[in-house]
């Protein structure tokens, strides 16, 4: 392929991943994006990744291809208990504030998991919550899972997790919340319990989407380690987007790293990377 045609096809890959999820694919990592591709260069039988971009954008390939493409260039890492420091003010600050805010009717908690990938910080919050509750705090509370990756939502709603994965939940916790699989197919591996299941809901969403079905009313937002991806234009549309569907007094908590991202007239900063809608 002659090399202006190929610079096109990766300055319109890299612009179309841009629009269409936020996340900015810098043309001259083309090897790391290439070999992430692989799979699916394979699958298509493409010869290489020129070969592939030109089969996505001359052969309309391109909107059959795109949920894979996606799901193999968005960065998924999580954990357990990741930067447990915003569980902590959750248990020590936001659900006793609650509490005290709408006695003696007990408040119905809605927390929002933006960038959920497989799940580890929804069933997190939903394993320190489960403590408060029986600990004696008296609430309801409901997890709503987001992701633009189907292969990582899958994996949620499953709720199956390695011995590794799980490795960070305090040992008793773990025995309480999270159930061993019988069969010799899921050796190694154990289940969040329904318990924790039943207050968890995963959903696909975008959030490029210019609008998001999701109410408008959510007590905690976390949007942990997707920022950093964005340029500063699609993280302040992206951050804007979410606080219209925090209920005043809500909380925006970003990851420890993204803390200078949030600027928002009506978001107040409470702690380095946790901000309060006046
Ligand atoms: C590094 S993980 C962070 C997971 C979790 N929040 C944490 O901090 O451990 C980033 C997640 O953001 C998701 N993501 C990337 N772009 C997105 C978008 N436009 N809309 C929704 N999710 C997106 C990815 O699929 C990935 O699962």
């Amino acid at each position: 392929m002659n090399q202006p045609l190929r610079h096109a096809h990766d300055q319109m890959f890299s612009d179309l991943i841009r629009t269409r999820t936020g996340i900015q694919l810098p043309v001259h990592r083309r090897q790391m994006i290439e070999s992430r591709l692989r799979p699916r260069i394979l699958a298509v039988g493409a010869k290489g990744f020129d070969g592939y971009l030109a089969q996505l954008f001359d052969n309309g390939l391109l909107e059959e291809e795109l949920p894979l493409v996606i799901d193999l260039l968005t960065t998924n890492k999580t954990d357990f208990y990741r930067e447990a420091t915003h569980f902590d003010v959750l248990v020590r600050e936001i659900v006793p504030e609650a509490i005290r805010r709408s006695a003696p009717i007990p408040p119905r908690l809605k927390i929002w998991s933006a960038a959920s990938s497989e799940g580890a910080e929804a069933y997190t919050i939903a394993i320190v919550l489960a403590e408060c509750l029986r600990a004696g705090k008296n609430f309801f509370y409901a997890i709503l899972g987001t992701d633009i990756s189907q292969r990582m939502l899958e994996r949620a709603q499953r709720a199956i997790y390695t011995k590794e994965q799980l490795s960070p939940i305090p040992a008793e916790l773990r025995a309480r919340y999270t159930m061993q699989g019988r069969a010799p197919a899921h050796a190694g591996t154990a289940r969040m319990v329904p318990e924790l299941r039943d207050r968890v809901q995963f959903m696909h969403l975008n959030l490029m989407d210019r609008t998001y079905p999701v109410d408008r009313d959510v007590d905690v937002i976390f949007l942990r380690n997707v920022l950093i991806y964005f340029g500063a234009e699609d993280q302040a549309s992206v951050v804007s987007r979410l606080v219209g569907h925090l209920r005043p007094g809500g909380y925006l908590i970003v990851g420890h790293s993204e803390s200078m991202v949030v600027s928002h007239p009506q978001m107040k900063q409470h702690s380095p990377s946790i901000f309060r809608k006046t």
